[in-house]
């Protein structure tokens, strides 16, 4: 097999789309996304030669995406108030998916999203992410992340936030502060012609630089009429790496942060995700427009704090 790393960009104006062969030998003529599908089905490529399709949203599509960015942001700034000694995770769900489906008349993405059960993700303490909204009854010192993904005029906004149950605990703090920082370093530099890997890579070494590590095996994506679309977004990696920037790709990143060691194991629930070693996890998480200038964060709240 030629020993030879070609990267082939190809753009279908019709459906403007981005089509990136990955470390590929295989070279496409430009080409419609469906002939490309066909295409790419027919070649049995090898696991290696993986192919991205990245969507760039159209000025429409990038002001839906907004309206779905401001709405996710907007269940976060209400639901904080109801984060309290006593209150329940499941109860925190049906604030929300309430306040989704009735005030803001659009769609909880989570709910029966591969199964998911529930229209937010709760994910308390050890819990990494995707916690599953039930009977947990808060208490003072938990610490918490709320994910919120809402659907509007067929485009998502996906954003989550750390909460305090009560007084935090000095580690609670710290690693919430640790992921929050690493996020804000990763949006940082967000523009065209970054690459993916740099992103991975400011958010990796700062973590790391704190004595806390990076979960792997979760990561950020791109979104937009999908929930989760091309390309992944790693929290770790190598400058220089992976694929360019380009204005109007909209993905999201959401560092998962540990405490202790980085590994995971997931609960026999199939979705809950727990630190390995029980250590605190925290996560923060926004999505982010790619600008001719830089970026735009979609999913500012009320406060236009990041
Ligand atoms: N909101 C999560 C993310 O940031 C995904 C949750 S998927 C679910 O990508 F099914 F657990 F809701
Ligand atoms: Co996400
Ligand atoms: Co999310």
């Amino acid at each position: 097999r030629p020993n030879v790393t070609v990267h082939v960009w190809f753009i279908a104006k019709k459906e403007r789309a981005l089509y990136h062969t990955g470390p590929s030998v295989t070279i496409f003529r430009i080409c419609q996304i469906n002939q490309l599908r066909a295409h790419l089905a027919r070649s049995r490529a090898a696991p290696d030669r993986r192919y991205m399709t990245v969507s760039i949203k159209t000025p429409e599509e990038q002001d839906r995406m907004r309206v779905a960015g401001r709405l996710a942001a907007e269940v976060l700034d209400m639901i904080g108030d109801h984060v309290r000694p006593g209150v329940s995770t499941g109860e925190l769900d049906e604030i929300c998916h309430r306040y989704i489906v009735e005030e803001q008349d659009a769609i909880p993405a989570p709910l029966n999203y591969r199964g998911f059960p529930k229209s937010i993700c709760t994910s308390v303490n050890h819990v990494v992410c995707h916690g599953i909204p039930g009977d947990r009854v808060l208490k003072n010192g938990d610490c918490l992340n709320i994910d919120i993904t809402v659907i509007k005029d067929g485009f998502h906004g996906d954003t989550s936030r750390m909460f305090f149950v009560g007084k935090p605990s000095v580690a609670a703090e710290r690693v919430s502060a640790v992921s929050h920082e690493a996020m804000k370093r990763g949006i940082g530099i967000v523009k065209p012609g970054t690459r993916l890997g740099d992103i991975g890579h400011a958010i990796q070494r700062y973590v790391e630089s704190h004595h806390c590590s990076v979960v792997r095996e979760y990561c950020g994506h791109g979104i937009g009429r999908e929930f989760h679309e091309d390309p992944q977004v790693l929290h770790y990696g190598r400058r220089g790496a992976g694929l360019e920037l380009k204005a109007g790709m909209t993905f999201t990143i959401e560092p998962m942060v540990n405490a202790g060691r980085r590994h995971v194991r997931l609960l026999p629930d199939g979705w809950t995700v727990v630190t390995k070693d029980h250590s605190l996890s925290a996560q923060w998480e926004h999505t982010i427009l790619v600008t001719e200038e830089g970026h735009e964060v979609l999913t500012l709240g009320a406060s236009g704090e990041i």
